[in-house]
């Protein structure tokens, strides 16, 4: 790219079809990988690391090759989900969250959209596969069954011109082909009656636009869980809701996931439901992880100067302020990411290793981990 596009984001026409005859290259190259057919399956078999963990992400990096550029969405993710336990992913928009997330069901929008490098080790209890390296083929016989999404808005995942029962029953035979219509239709009114809806024959009968937001996302929550996955993903569940809605939603993925002894990824931008249902939190900047932990580390002793402004510019109960605190300046563009802190040009609290490459991790005890120089100390953390 030019020294003039560099500095304007602008590009010309000649230089988008130069971009765009590279991209193609790229991407031909990256997606033939995943369409292969009958790819044995020694090939993406891999070994957790720690056998607690449903999905260790290590060094993701998912881009977007666009025409303007290679937006590089994940750059360099790593965090840990272990078995039974919620991690809370926060951060501000366009930070990578959802892209983290639909990199491991293999959703990513392809096939602008590739994993390009690190893996995604999936544990499936007797053996672990790489998601990284997957086909499509094979993948499609883990999404639903071990991992599974709940997305924000409930009527993207719901079909607007099918009744519930239809659609519930859809999934349950979809991954169990075995079972009989009658065992199915069971199983569908008992997921109605799990998300804690009383009429659920009726229910079953209904279309989605008949029901509330609030119900059509526990029907969401109730296909989600169907197959009692290991791992469910949670994005945004509850921002199209009212708070007290919210609050039974939260309640309700909590006691299921007890119940099947399933993990929760939860992505959200609001720190107070995290607060609420973590135990661990990861903090997301600009495609990578800046500060990750016990959910009780990283609210009471948060390190980062990014995690410490969204602490700062949440309300609290009982404090007067004039103003709630912003914090100053953007996000890099993601198309041209700095080799120094992303975070350093808006950083208030910059020493001088920030006019450095970018901070490597630094442990500030055995599960607190932030990426900042300002903790950095030759041999070990502050
Ligand atoms: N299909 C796509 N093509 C190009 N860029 C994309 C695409 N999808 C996402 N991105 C870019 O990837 C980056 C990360 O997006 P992502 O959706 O993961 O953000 P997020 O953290 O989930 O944000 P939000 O909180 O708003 O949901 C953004 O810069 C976004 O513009
Ligand atoms: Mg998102």
């Amino acid at each position: 790219m030019s020294k003039k596009s560099n500095e304007t984001s602008y590009i010309s026409a000649r230089e988008s079809r130069r971009i765009s005859r590279e991209n193609q290259k790229v991407i031909r190259k990256l997606d033939k990988r995943l369409s292969r057919k009958r790819v044995p399956e020694s090939e993406y078999v891999t070994q957790m690391h720690d056998k607690n963990n449903v999905v260790e992400f290590d060094n993701l990096h998912t881009y977007f090759f666009t025409d303007v550029g290679t937006v590089k969405a994940v750059d360099g993710v790593t965090f840990n989900v272990p078995v039974g336990k919620t991690v809370g992913i926060v951060g501000e928009s366009g930070c990578g969250k959802s892209v983290t997330s639909l990199s491991l069901m293999q959703l990513v929008q392809r096939p602008t959209g590739q994993i390009v490098e690190g893996e995604i080790r999936l544990n499936l209890g007797d053996k672990a596969f790489d998601v990284a390296k997957m086909p499509i083929e094979a993948m499609q016989k883990v999404r639903g069954n071990v991992v599974s999404m709940i997305f924000q808005e409930p009527m993207t995942s719901l079909n607007p011109v099918f009744r519930i029962g239809y659609q519930l029953d859809e999934v349950i035979s979809l991954h169990t082909p075995e079972m009989s219509p009658e065992a199915v239709k069971a199983r569908s009114i008992e997921a109605i009656k799990m998300v804690g809806i009383a009429d659920a024959e009726g229910i079953y009968n209904r279309y989605p636009h008949e029901l509330s937001g609030g119900m059509r996302q526990r029907i969401v929550i109730a296909m989600a869980l169907a197959c009692n996955p290991r791992l469910i993903i949670a994005d945004e569940p509850t921002t199209a809701l009212d708070v007290t809605i919210q609050a039974q939603i939260l309640e309700l993925l909590r006691n299921l996931k007890n119940e099947i002894n399933a993990s929760i990824m939860l992505i959200t931008h609001d720190l107070g439901v995290i607060a609420e249902m973590a135990d661990y939190v990861v903090v997301m900047y600009a495609g990578r992880v800046v500060e990750k932990g016990l959910a009780n580390e990283v609210f009471l002793d948060p390190r980062h100067p990014y995690t410490i402004g969204l602490m700062q510019s949440k309300p609290v109960i009982n404090k007067m302020v004039d103003r709630l605190y912003s914090i100053p300046g953007s996000v890099p563009n993601p198309v041209n990411m700095p080799d120094y802190c992303y975070f350093r040009d808006r950083c208030e609290q910059c020493v001088e290793r920030c006019q450095g490459l970018y901070p490597p991790e630094i442990r500030v005890t055995d599960t607190h981990i932030v990426s900042c120089w300002k903790y950095y100390k030759e041999g070990g953390a502050e």
